[in-house]
């Protein structure tokens, strides 16, 4: 059987590598990445590190966009699970996410839908919980927290990474692609430690400069709240859906829990308690509104009823806990 992860050299992708590489099942599948090592220089040692790890590795670089790849295509065809993680998640602001997420997502539903192999028994997409971003200014009528029912306009994302998760999602949940059984996630902003990590981003970004002695500026204001999820358990949840919960195909959910969705201000003071009482770090930041920046202020509280109902999943990390942990490990000492 064969497992193939498209996007799996990322953040995510890294992990749930490692997850991958620690389950007594799983592990043992032909395990394939297509990655086209958009970020360079981390790309390699991941390549290297997991032709160590799992007995079945094998990677191979090329652009998923693309519509007449064989490679690809040949890969599609004999996939028994497909997990898609990629995208250009440290630009923020790219005219690659159209092709990267769109035309990725249109070339990879072309090709399960064109032929049925008989194989395929799960294909995971990556929405964000971002797509919520406009809602508090452009649906005033919708109430938080924000449930799967909601779709903003793509016209009126905060950005075109958002926007081009909103028409990836209404392409897995058009006629064509009724029969796959897939599984869209709404995620929430991931956080924690893992072998392809990524800094500039929130927490992940706020922890690493404290330990260098570096000040964060961040995005927002202290009011806005955001929904995060730890990356540990973002990936034991992909696996695990891959063979369980078929409630769950056809399905987009978010993904998360409401004791993770904070006030931005609350979190980071929480954090920031934390690196000084246990690590003697002072951390020094401040918002981007705070400081009279232009700043996105990105707010949504998430309703995240779906997924508990229908997955029962519980997410074991918490802020402390990752914080901790990401901490020891940049700074040496585990
Ligand atoms: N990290 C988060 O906080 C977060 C939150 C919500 C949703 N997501 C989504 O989860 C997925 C994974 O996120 P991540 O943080 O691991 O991203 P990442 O940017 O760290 O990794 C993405 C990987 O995809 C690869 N890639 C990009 N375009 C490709 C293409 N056309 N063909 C092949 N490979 C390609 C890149 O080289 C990279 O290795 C993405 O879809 C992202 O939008 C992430």
């Amino acid at each position: 059987m064969q497992i193939l992860v498209i996007g799996g050299f990322g953040y995510i992708g890294s992990q749930l590598l490692e997850s991958l590489a620690a389950h007594e099942t799983y592990r043992n599948l032909q395990v394939v990445v297509v990655d086209n090592w958009s970020y360079g220089r981390g790309m390699a040692p991941l390549q290297a590190l997991f032709e160590s790890r799992l007995p079945h590795f094998r990677s191979c670089c090329l652009d998923f966009s693309e519509p007449d790849d064989a490679i690809f295509r040949d890969l599609v065809r004999t996939s028994d699970y497909i997990i898609n993680v990629a995208s250009l998640t440290q630009v923020p602001s790219t005219n690659l996410h159209e092709k990267y997420i769109i035309d990725g997502v249109r070339t990879l539903t072309d090709l399960l839908t064109a032929e049925d192999s008989g194989r395929l028994r799960k294909v995971i997409d990556i929405s964000s919980t971002s797509i919520y971003g406009p809602v508090r200014t452009h649906m005033p009528e919708v109430a938080p927290p924000y449930d799967e029912r909601i779709y903003p306009d793509p016209a009126v994302a905060l950005h075109n990474y958002a926007a081009s998760k909103l028409i990836a999602e209404k392409i897995w949940q058009s006629e064509r692609c009724r029969s796959l059984p897939f599984t869209v996630f709404r995620l929430s902003t991931v956080f924690g430690y893992a072998v392809g990590m990524r800094y500039n981003q929130f927490i992940n970004q706020f922890l690493v400069d404290a330990v260098a002695g570096r000040r964060t500026v961040l995005p927002g204001s202290p009011d806005n709240v955001r929904p995060f999820v730890h990356i540990r358990d973002t990936a034991r949840l992909m696996l695990h859906l891959l063979d369980h919960v078929p409630e769950t195909n056809g399905e987009i959910i978010n993904i998360g829990a409401a004791r993770l969705n904070p006030r931005l201000g609350d979190l980071f003071a929480r954090l920031a308690a934390l690196l000084r009482d246990e690590f003697g770090i002072k951390a020094d930041y401040a918002f981007a509104a705070d400081l009279g920046q232009l700043t996105l202020e990105e707010s949504y509280q998430v309703d995240f009823t779906k997924f508990e109902t229908l997955v029962n999943f519980p997410l074991r990390h918490d802020f402390e806990s990752g914080a901790r942990e990401l901490v020891t490990r940049v700074q040496g000492r585990s």
